[in-house]
C-alpha cells in the first residue's frame, strides 16, 4: 500500500515474542526504516564483556556516536551472555539516555528513501516514539518464547539447553518488567498481539489488516 504521509511504528515486547520478525515484515511491506533497539544495548553489553577496562560513559558515548546500522548485524551480539549483560546495563539511567539519542534519531529522521520508521524494544511506545502512528505490544507465553529462542540459538550452533534458555528468558522478563527506569509495559494505547498460537504469516496479516484499515480511513 502506498503511504500518503510518513509513518512511525512503535513495538514493545518481552524477549522471544517474535516482535523482531514482525517489525521486519512491517518495515518491508510499508518501506520503513527498521531498528531493533535491543541490538544497541547488546553492542554496549558486548563492549563491557570484551573491553571491561575501557568500559566507561565517555567511551560508550563515542561507541554509539560511531555506530553504523550494519554493526548491529554482528553475530557476536546474539549470544545468551550478551543478552543477559544487556538486560543488566540497560538499567543504567545514563547508558539509557546515550542509547535513546541514537534511537530517537532513527525514529524521527530515517534516511530519505524510506516512508517512515519501525522500531521494536521495551520502551518504544511510551519513551522513544510516544506519538507513533501505530503502537503494538507483541507477546507470547514464556514456554513458546523460550522454544523460539532455543531454536534460533541452535541454528547459530550455540551450546545451550532448553532449560538454560527458559531460565534466562524468565530472568530477563523479571528484570525488564520490574526495573525502575523505562520498564517493559503495555501502554493503554498499544494494540495487544499474542503470537502464542499464530504462525509468523498469520500474525503479520493480523497486524497488516489493523494498519491498512487505519491508513485507508
Ligand atoms: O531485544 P533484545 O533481547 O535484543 O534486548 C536485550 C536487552 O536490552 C533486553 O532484555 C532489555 O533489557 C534491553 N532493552 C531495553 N530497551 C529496549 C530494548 C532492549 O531495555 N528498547
Amino acid at each position: 500500500m502506498k503511504l500518503k504521509k510518513k509513518i512511525k511504528v512503535a513495538i514493545d515486547s518481552p524477549a522471544g515474542a517474535g516482535a523482531g520478525t514482525q517489525a521486519k515484515l512491517i518495515a518491508k511491506n510499508y518501506n520503513l526504516f527498521y531498528l531493533d533497539t535491543g541490538k544497541i544495548y547488546r553492542v554496549v553489553a558486548y563492549f563491557k564483556i570484551s573491553k571491561p577496562k575501557q568500559f566507561n560513559y565517555t567511551n560508550i558515548k563515542k561507541k554509539i556516536k560511531r555506530l553504523k546500522t550494519k554493526d548491529l548485524q554482528n553475530k557476536k551480539l546474539l549470544t545468551n551472555k550478551v543478552a543477559i549483560v544487556a538486560s543488566i546495563i540497560s538499567k543504567d539511567k545514563k547508558i539509557r539516555s546515550l542509547v535513546h539519542n541514537f534511537q530517537i534519531r532513527c525514529a524521527y529522521y530515517p534516511p530519505k528513501k524510506y516512508s517512515g520508521s519501525c522500531l521494536d524494544g521495551r520502551d518504544i511506545t511510551y519513551k522513544i516514539i510516544p506519538d507513533a502512528d501505530f503502537k503494538f505490544f507483541i507477546t507470547a507465553n514464556v514456554k513458546t518464547r523460550a522454544l523460539r529462542r532455543y531454536k534460533e540459538l541452535k541454528q547459530l550452533k550455540k551450546k545451550i539447553t532448553f532449560n538454560e534458555v527458559i531460565k534466562s528468558i524468565k530472568k530477563r522478563d523479571k528484570s525488564d518488567y520490574n526495573r525502575k527506569i523505562s520498564p517493559l509495559k503495555k501502554t493503554k494505547d498499544s494494540i495487544l498481539i499474542n503470537t502464542t498460537n499464530l504462525t509468523k504469516r498469520a500474525c503479520f496479516l493480523k497486524i497488516k489488516k489493523i494498519m491498512d484499515d487505519k491508513i485507508k480511513s
